[in-house]
């Protein structure tokens, strides 16, 4: 069977669409995960919801009304208004054991998904990187490191609230300028070498970018480009320059199927489908899943100006 006929085996019964050489499927990637055949992707690369409150419809609705809920809305700056943020910090002791608990159940049903030594990279942020993560080594899967996207992410940094004036020389909490990407993997099988792994099941290891320069744990990146959004309207797009890395990286021989179980508006399969590689979106909200239908082909299509220069050099010098 060829990778084409794998995809269209995988999309089960749910509603779905191939663009190109990736497929998108309208469900929900808990039941998807556990549905699909054991050791049947290769890789994911995701950016999950933060699954607590964040896109519960009634979060969403107070976003769209403006009326607050969890988002706060933050300064404007270099004359543009920035798009609301999730206040993470609001998180108390039982949402974030809920979080958790979200968490560990995902690596449970990724561990039966995914093939040995395939490779997971989760979008994350500083202030729950360290629960997310070890979350998922409690599902089963293996800690390998963490990816960082150096960006200002606009979160931290502000003085005290209703005591700005009285403190004007304090922040809360540092100003963010990276995101934390897990990197973890299913665990090779036993006394199985990388060289065996990557041989049966063509995984185990990260695509090099050339021949003298291995994949880096750091990229210099850039908040998501208006061009983007304009494009795919979701509350977390992240930029094609970065992605593109990413997928790139997460097929050791450039072979196999990419799965992003948390697609949104398909910001990583356009990133796959860019690159020339086979990926599967999963996305539980028909809004989102038909953006992402118009989202995929035009972002796939953007030519970026690092393009060339980022499969020849790092991007952090
Ligand atoms: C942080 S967003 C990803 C956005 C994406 N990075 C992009 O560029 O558009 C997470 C997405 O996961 C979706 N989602 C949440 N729970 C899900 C589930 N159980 N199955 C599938 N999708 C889910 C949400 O609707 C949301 O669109």
């Amino acid at each position: 069977m060829n990778e084409h006929e794998i995809i269209a085996q995988l999309a089960l019964d749910y509603r779905a669409l191939e663009i190109g050489g990736s497929l998108i499927l309208h469900a929900d990637c808990f039941e998807w995960l556990s549905r699909i055949s054991e050791n049947s992707i290769h890789a994911i690369v995701t950016d999950p919801p933060y699954g607590v409150k964040e896109y519960e419809f009634d979060q969403i609705e107070k976003r769209s009304n403006g009326n607050g809920g969890i988002w706060r809305i933050p300064p404007s700056f270099d004359g543009s208004t920035r798009a609301p943020l999730p206040r993470f910090t609001a998180l108390d002791r039982k949402e974030r054991d809920s979080l958790r608990r979200f968490f560990v159940e995902w690596a449970k049903v990724v561990f039966h998904a995914l093939r040995p030594g395939g490779h997971v990279f989760i979008a994350s942020n500083a202030f729950l990187s360290q629960l997310v993560f070890s979350a998922l080594v409690d599902g089963g899967l293996e800690f390998r490191g963490e990816l960082i996207r150096l960006v200002r992410t606009l979160r931290g940094g502000d003085r005290p609230k209703n005591a700005e004036q009285e403190f004007p020389g304090v922040s809360s909490m540092p100003r963010g300028c990276y995101e934390p990407w897990g990197i973890l993997r299913k665990p090779l099988l036993p006394g199985m070498k990388l060289s065996d792994c990557l041989r049966e099941f063509q995984t185990g290891g990260l695509r090099r970018i050339s021949d003298d320069k291995p994949f880096s744990d750091v990229i210099l990146s850039e908040r998501t480009p208006q061009s983007e959004r304009d494009i795919a309207d979701h509350p977390s797009l992240k930029p094609q320059s970065f992605l593109r890395q990413v997928v790139y990286a997460a097929l050791p021989l450039g072979e196999g199927i990419i799965a992003d179980p948390f697609m949104g508006s398909g910001s990583t399969v356009a990133a796959a489908e860019a690159v020339g590689l086979h990926s599967i979106g999963v996305e539980r909200y028909s809004d989102y899943y038909e953006t992402s239908r118009m989202a995929i082909p035009k972002l796939a299509a953007l030519k970026l100006r690092l393009e060339k220069e980022w499969l020849q050099l790092p991007l952090l010098n």
